[in-house]
């Protein structure tokens, strides 16, 4: 950790006052594989106070500092128990009128109490973690006037240890910071709204002393769907020992030899294939030394093969649609009875296939994908003009993505990773974009790799050169919307000859719900639809073109969208913001996809 004088910690002078609350960072290399873990919630009621000037910090509230080295009361300008209370895991917004469009930090605030479990083997204790299962988009974190740590990036899990910190009775506060900046990921700029807050379960884990970090299960993608990949790696290296992995419905017990901290065992196997029309699960466990895990995984291969996407070897269309994660109630923290009713709207429009975009939707999204039988794209959110030649940026997204890639991996439904969306082409962006390409490859050879890129215009043509370091092409063209000409659609496949599948991964337009005129005047549903029956009879005919997500399954919120169909929302969904009213457009597209099935 970087040395920092001690400082006069006053607000007249100019500080770098969030310096040294910039490291320890807690990244990809903190996370660990937590499922089948006991954990205690600390979700509930936290009290609270909106921190505009971020004096939490400046001042070091969290010491609670009351009196000075004489004895002398300080005047402090927190009371942390006297602070209203909101109940977490929740986006701000949502809470209050006056918070809906607030962007900056707020404090949270709460005691619990903590008993020690039990001794190990090794006579030492046990290991205690935070985890907070996302918080936008900086989270700072202070356990018994200590400060632990810190999380950038708004959608993705952060895991702090802080066994030393924990006492009988404990005082806990988290700075959460929303505020969009040039040099994040996204940026400042993006075309979604700015949700604020820790708005995922907020969980304290307890681990051995030596734990099993990654767990790692797969079918063999070799082509013959018989043989179980079962990788596991433990928190430190220590001394040689053996894993125990068990299926038991297929009546696997296989001992994995773990050397130097890490093991991985492939064992012949035909269990049923998972897929979306039968997503079959099976119960797997993962025991070593004092640590225990479990899960409930399907076995599926993707692959793909020229231009073709195969499935359990088998090609398949994706017959997709884009979605935000977002509810008009709960912004951008769904109930999970919200996330079941967006994966089986898109069954009932005879999807397959969902793109969550732009970030990393909440984990329980991919189980549910899994239990219903819905392939997935998840995405990383390099969105539009990031700061391609900053390293820090890089950094970054590439623990952004990790840390989506290791929180998904045992997860059948997901079959892309998207390193980014809409990026103009240029040689920062290629290089940046290529290495996030290889390095999702490097983490998961089991899946394929795209990005939703832009159409070059001037050529009219397929011709990003990120294409080259991706498995699938994702393309997003608006013909019909901001391009006005369809003719130029046709003639943009014909001028292309890509080598791989390609995905439009965004096309559609906006239909303000129940406003009517006709198939010329845009903002209507008559227009939408219309859009949506041009795309369907060009896109039919393009052998390389193997999936579709069309933008979007349901209107969001988007500051950006000010005229008067929009009303600050991105009216482009082929349902309301509510989900309950379903444009034509919705049963133009259920309609091409019954033909694709
Ligand atoms: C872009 C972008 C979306 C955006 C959409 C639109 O393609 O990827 O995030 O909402 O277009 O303009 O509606």
């Amino acid at each position: 950790m970087k040395e920092y004088k001690q400082k006069n910690v006053s607000d007249i002078n100019l500080e770098d006052y969030l310096g040294e609350y910039e490291e320890p960072q807690a990244t990809a290399d903190q996370l660990f594989f937590d499922c089948g873990r006991r954990k205690e919630s600390l979700n509930g009621a936290w009290h609270y106070a909106v921190d505009q000037y971020d004096t939490c910090i400046r001042q070091h509230w969290f010491e609670e500092r009351y009196q000075d080295a004489n004895g002398f009361t300080l005047p402090v300008d927190y009371s942390f128990d006297e602070w209203p209370a909101m109940n977490l895991p929740c986006c701000w917004n949502m809470e209050k009128e006056a918070f809906l469009l607030y962007e900056g930090s707020m404090v949270f605030t709460r005691t619990f109490r903590y008993a020690p479990l039990k001794e190990g083997a090794d006579g030492k204790g046990e290991r205690v973690f935070l985890k907070i299962g996302a918080a936008n988009y900086i989270c700072r974190v202070f356990l018994n006037r200590k400060y632990i740590g810190m999380h950038r990036g708004g959608s993705t899990p952060a895991y702090f240890e802080i066994t030393d910190a924990l006492q009988a009775e404990n005082r806990i506060l988290i700075q959460a910071d929303s505020t969009r900046r040039p040099e994040q990921v996204p940026t400042e700029n993006t075309d979604w709204f700015n949700y604020g807050g820790i708005y995922r379960d907020i969980e304290l884990i307890r681990v051995p002393q030596t734990f099993i970090r990654r767990f790692q299960i797969a079918l063999v993608p070799d082509g013959t769907f018989s043989k179980i990949l079962a990788r596991v790696q433990l928190s430190d290296a220590g001394q040689g020992t053996v894993a125990v992995f068990r299926i038991p419905e297929l009546g696997i017990c296989a001992e994995i030899p773990v050397t130097d901290g890490c093991g991985e065992q492939i064992i012949d196997a035909k269990p049923e294939l998972w897929s979306p029309e039968n997503p079959r699960l099976y119960d797997v466990s993962l025991t070593c030394g004092e640590d225990a895990v479990s899960d409930v995984v399907g076995f599926r291969e993707i692959r793909v093969r020229g231009r073709e996407i195969l499935l359990n070897g088998s090609p398949i269309y994706l017959r997709g649609v884009s979605c935000h994660e977002e509810s008009v109630a709960n912004g951008k923290a769904p109930t999970d009875k919200e996330r079941l009713e967006t994966i089986r709207l898109a069954k009932e429009m005879n999807c397959n296939f969902m793109r969550l975009a732009h970030y990393p939707h909440d984990e329980r999204m991919a189980r549910l994908a899994d239990r219903e039988g819905l392939l997935l794209w998840e995405e990383i959110p390099v969105y539009w003009a990031i700061r391609f030649s900053r390293e820090g940026t890089y950094e970054d997204a590439e623990n952004q993505l990790k840390e989506l890639i290791f929180r998904d991996w045992n997860r059948a439904s997901v079959i892309i990773w998207s390193v980014g969306n809409e990026n103009a082409d240029s040689d920062e962006r290629l290089e940046f974009m290529k290495r996030l390409a290889d390095c999702a490859h490097a983490a998961d050879e089991t899946r394929m790799v795209s990005a939703a890129c832009l159409v070059s215009m001037d050529k009219l043509a397929i011709a990003d050169r990120l294409a080259e370091y991706l498995d699938i092409i994702g393309l997003n063209e608006y013909f019909g919307w901001y391009s006005p000409d369809f003719a130029q659609l046709p003639r943009l496949f014909a001028n292309s000859d890509p080598a791989k599948p390609v995905i439009i991964t965004e096309f559609g337009a906006d239909a303000m719900p129940g406003h009517h005129g006709t198939v010329q005047d845009k903002g209507t549903e008559e227009y939408q639809a219309y859009v949506y029956e041009r795309q369907a009879e060009t896109l039919r005919g393009i052998d390389y073109v193997k999936g579709t997500t069309p933008w979007i399954l349901f209107d969001f919120r988007c500051p950006r969208r000010t005229s008067a169909i929009q009303g600050y929302y991105n009216r482009k969904g082929l349902l309301s913001p509510d989900k309950t009213y379903r444009k034509p457009a919705f049963y133009v597209l259920q309609k091409y996809y019954q033909e694709l099935m």
